[in-house]
C-alpha cells in the first residue's frame, strides 16, 4: 500500500481507494460509536478526516493515545464524506501511534497570537498560518530558480564569510575564533586580530553583490540566492538580522535592463505562487489581509510606475499629507514617503531611480550631471523598499575616486578594481529581500513570521 500525501488524497482520491497516511493529529472528536480525527501532514491547509469505528480492537485504550499533537500512521479505505467541504474521508483499518502528546503540548485547539508563536518557533510550523507561509516561501524559492534558469542565468554561490562591507553601512556582524567574552561591545581596539583565525577582521556578508560582479564578468548573467546578515538595530516589522537575498547581476546591461528584469521577476514570482499555492493564498486573503489577492492581480497585470528621485521629491512636495520627516532634494526617502508614493499616489509598485550621489553606495554609476547615481529602488505598497539596485560604476578612475570619498581603501578591494582594469563592461544588478517578498505576497504583518527561525536583536532562542 502506498503512503499518500493528504493534499493529493483530497484532490484526487476516490471512494474505494486503499491508502496510508502519516501525520499529526490536530483535533479529535468523539461521538457515539465513532471517533473523528483531523490529521495534517503539512502538505496543505486541509486536514484529512479519519473515522475510527468503535469496534476497532481495544478502542478505548487506543483512543486515549490519539490526542492533539500525536503522530500517527493510518491505513484504510477512502469513503465519500458526508461533511461539507471535503470529498473523501479515511475509514481507519489500522492505526499506529508513533509518538504520543499529552495535554501540555503547546498547540491545543485555541488560537495563539503570532507573538506567542514566535516563542515556540519549533512548533509554529504546525499551525495553519505558518504552515501556509512556509509552503508559499518554498513555492517562491522554486520560482526564483525557475525564472533565472529559464533565462540562462548562472546560480553562483558567493561567500558567507567575507572581509568586505559591500554596503558600507557599518552593520557588520563579526566572525571570530577569539574568545571575546571580556571585550566590551563595539571596542575593536581591544581585539588583536593577528591572533584571529583569518589574521584580520572577518564578517558575515551583508550582500553577495561584489562577488556576483566577479562572476558576471565571466558568465554574463548570474544570480545569487542565499543568506545575508546585518546587525540592524532597528526592531521593526521589516528588518531581520539574517535574511535571504536574491541578487542578479548582468554584464552588458544598463539601468533600464535592470528595471525590466526586476519587474518581470516580481510578476513571475506572484504568478508562480498563485499557481502553486492557490488555497494558501486564498487563506491569506480571508484570514490575514483582504488585499492579498487584489495585490497579486495588480502586480501581475499592471506596469510598474517609474519615476526619478527628483520627480518623486516634487510629487512629495505637492502631497496633501503631512510628513513627519522633511522632504528635500538630497535627503533619503523615509518609509512614510515611500509608502505615500506606492500606496496612495500610484497604488502599485514604483521604481525610483537616479538618487543623489551622497546618499548611495560607492559602487553605483555616476551620471553625467555628477549629482546623481544610476540607482533604483523598487517600492511596494504595504512594504516599502523591496528591491535596491543600480547600474555599477565600470570606469576605473571614477570608481577609485568614489571609494576615496567613501573612506574605502582601494587596496583592500584591489580585486574589485581589477574588474575595471581588464575587460570592463557596463553592468547592473539588484538585491531583492526574499522575506520582504514573502511578506508582500502573504500580507503577513511581521517579517519574523515569514522565516522559520527569525534572527533579530536580543533574540536567539532557536
Ligand atoms: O538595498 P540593499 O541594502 O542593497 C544591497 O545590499 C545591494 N548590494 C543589492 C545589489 O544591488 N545586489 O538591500 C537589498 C534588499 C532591500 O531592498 C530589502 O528588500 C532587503 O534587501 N533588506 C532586508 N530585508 C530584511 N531585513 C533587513 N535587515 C534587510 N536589509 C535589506
Ligand atoms: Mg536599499
Amino acid at each position: 500500500m502506498e503512503t499518500k500525501r493528504i493534499a493529493e488524497i483530497l484532490r484526487q482520491g476516490n471512494p474505494g481507494d486503499s491508502t496510508r497516511v502519516q501525520g499529526w493529529i490536530r483535533t479529535k472528536r468523539e461521538s457515539k460509536g465513532f471517533s473523528f480525527l483531523e490529521v495534517n501532514d503539512g502538505s496543505s491547509l486541509a486536514n484529512l478526516q479519519i473515522v475510527l469505528n468503535g469496534d476497532y480492537p481495544e478502542y478505548e485504550q487506543i483512543l486515549k493515545t490519539l490526542t492533539t499533537g500525536a503522530s500517527v500512521e493510518v491505513e484504510g479505505e477512502l469513503v465519500e464524506s458526508p461533511a461539507k467541504g471535503q470529498r473523501v474521508e479515511l475509514k481507519a483499518a489500522q492505526v499506529t501511534v508513533f509518538g504520543e502528546a499529552d495535554e501540555t503540548y503547546p498547540l491545543q485547539k485555541k488560537r495563539h497570537s503570532f507573538e506567542y508563536l514566535r516563542t515556540i518557533a519549533h512548533w509554529r510550523s504546525r499551525t495553519n498560518t505558518l504552515g501556509a507561509v512556509f509552503r508559499v516561501r518554498n513555492a517562491c524559492a522554486a520560482a526564483v530558480h525557475q525564472f533565472f534558469q529559464e533565462r540562462g542565468f548562472l546560480w553562483v554561490h558567493t561567500p558567507i564569510i567575507t572581509g568586505n562591507d559591500c554596503e558600507g553601512a557599518g552593520e557588520l556582524l563579526a566572525v571570530t575564533s577569539l574568545d571575546l567574552q571580556n571585550v566590551p561591545r563595539g571596542d575593536k581596539q581591544a581585539v588583536d586580530y593577528s591572533q584571529d583565525f583569518f589574521g584580520k577582521p572577518a564578517y558575515l556578508t551583508v550582500s553577495g553583490q561584489l562577488e556576483a560582479e566577479v562572476m558576471a564578468m565571466a558568465f554574463g548573467n548570474v544570480y545569487t540566492f542565499g543568506p545575508t546578515f546585518r546587525a540592524e538595530n532597528s526592531n521593526t516589522s521589516r528588518h531581520l538580522a539574517e535574511f535571504w537575498m536574491i541578487e542578479p547581476e548582468m554584464a552588458f546591461c544598463d539601468l533600464e535592463g535592470n528595471m525590466d528584469l526586476a519587474e518581470q521577476f516580481l510578476k513571475f514570482a506572484f504568478k508562480s505562487v498563485l499557481e502553486a499555492c492557490p488555497e494558501d493564498m486564498e487563506f491569506f486573503n480571508k484570514r490575514i489581509n483582504d488585499t492579498v489577492l487584489a495585490t497579486a492581480d495588480n502586480i501581475i497585470n499592471n506596469e510598474f510606475e517609474r519615476v526619478t528621485y527628483t520627480d518623486a521629491i516634487a510629487l512629495l512636495e505637492k502631497a496633501p499629507d503631512k510628513f513627519e520627516f522633511p522632504v528635500k532634494w538630497g535627503l533619503d526617502l523615509q518609509s512614510e514617503h515611500e509608502r505615500y508614493l506606492a500606496e496612495k499616489l500610484f497604488k502599485k509598485p514604483v521604481i525610483v531611480t537616479d538618487y543623489p550621489i551622497e546618499i548611495k553606495a560607492f559602487y553605483m554609476r555616476v551620471s553625467e550631471d555628477e549629482k546623481t547615481v544610476r540607482a533604483m529602488d523598487v517600492l511596494a505598497p504595504n512594504i516599502g523598499e523591496i528591491i535596491g539596485g543600480a547600474q555599477r560604476e565600470e570606469r576605473l578612475d571614477v570608481l577609485e575616486a568614489r571609494m576615496r570619498s567613501h573612506d574605502i581603501n582601494p587596496e583592500e578591494l584591489w580585486w574589485y578594481l581589477d574588474l575595471r582594469r581588464f575587460g570592463t563592461v557596463p553592468h547592473a544588478g539588484f538585491g531583492l529581500g526574499f522575506e520582504r517578498l514573502v511578506q508582500f505576497m502573504t500580507g503577513m504583518g511581521n517579517i519574523r513570521d515569514v522565516i522559520p527561525f527569525p534572527r533579530a536583536p536580543e533574540s536567539l532562542d532557536f
